[in-house]
């Protein structure tokens, strides 16, 4: 081939269309994941098992609140399910880990807490201004008619209609004690009222979702009366009976945070051996879609 000499080589270049391509963004209206680049997201979980070595204790999360959940559970879930900006409502917030994560993850929360004490110990976790802008901390019973409105005032406050995200973490019925307040889900008289209350709070919050956007309901069993009492699927059934769309079950392992060790747990296994059942070493997390 004749070698080209520099004016043509020019004029030839001069000719070529850019070829420099811009990647097109592809994403989903609850998600900021880039669908076009979806290997390069090794991190995310898309299976149904999720084991955790241990707790994330860095950047504000600490252990210190017996019942708390692992904030890995918050990063997989607002990553699938969250936008930057969006708002997370917590109906339970406990120590807070919805609203420490919201924050690392660039999101904004809002957390609904019965007791006082902790509603105060949580808003030290924050600065005025974030607690001004980013996170709104409502002390109030989830399950009454009236925190719709208290979440909606804050919802104006942050420029939003609804929320984008909702968490349960309810009590697990009365495996911790939380409080003596009669409105508290861990201190109902029967497994039926905590039923009847998770009803209520999963309603309001279903009232307060914006439509399409996602709740995770994070729950564990329990044993009574020598028998399973299935908390996991009967809240998730009542969360299907509000209108919830069910779009996964995931089953997460607790050595992350089980207490029993040594001689406690050498108990629980005599107990499991006499009494034909077998030890919890799992909790749930059930995903729903609002349609
Ligand atoms: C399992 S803990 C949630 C822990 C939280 N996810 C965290 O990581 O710290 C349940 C929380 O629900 C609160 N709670 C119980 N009944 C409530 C109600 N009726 N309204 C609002 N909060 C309630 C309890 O005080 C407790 O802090």
């Amino acid at each position: 081939m004749a070698r080209l000499n520099n004016t043509k080589r020019i004029k030839i270049e001069e000719q070529k269309p850019d070829l420099r391509v811009v990647k097109k963004v592809k994403t989903k209206p609850y998600s900021d994941i880039d669908l076009n680049s979806w290997k390069e997201y090794p991190h995310i979980k898309t299976d149904t098992w999720w084991e955790f070595a241990s707790r994330d204790n860095t950047r504000g999360h600490s252990n210190e609140y017996h019942g708390n959940y692992i904030p890995q559970i918050a990063q997989q879930l607002y990553e699938r399910f969250t936008k930057k900006g969006d708002v997370v409502l917590d109906m339970f917030l406990g120590s807070g880990t919805s609203a420490i994560e919201a924050l690392n993850m660039g999101r904004r929360c809002i957390g609904v807490e019965l007791k006082p004490e902790q509603v105060e110990n949580v808003k030290k976790k924050f600065s005025e201004k974030e607690l001004v802008t980013d996170v709104n901390l409502i002390c109030a019973n989830s399950a009454s008619d009236t925190v719709k409105e208290k979440i909606q005032a804050r919802l104006d406050i942050m420029r939003e209609k609804q929320a984008q995200f909702l968490v349960l973490h309810p009590p697990y019925d009365d495996i911790i004690k939380f409080s003596d307040r009669k409105e508290d889900l861990s201190n109902c008289s029967s497994t039926q009222e905590f039923y009847e209350l998770f009803a209520q709070v999963a309603k309001n919050g279903y009232d307060m979702l914006e439509k399409g956007r996602f709740a995770a309901l994070i729950i564990g069993d329990k044993y009574a009366n020598g028998e399973i009492v299935p908390l996991g699927s009967d809240c998730a059934n009542k969360m299907r009976e509000i209108g919830f769309k069910m779009k996964a079950v995931i089953v997460k392992n607790m050595e992350g945070n089980e207490r029993a060790k040594g001689k406690t747990a050498n108990l629980w296994r005599y107990r499991a051996l006499n009494g034909g059942f077998y030890i919890f070493k799992h909790e749930y997390i059930y995903v729903f879609q609002k349609v």
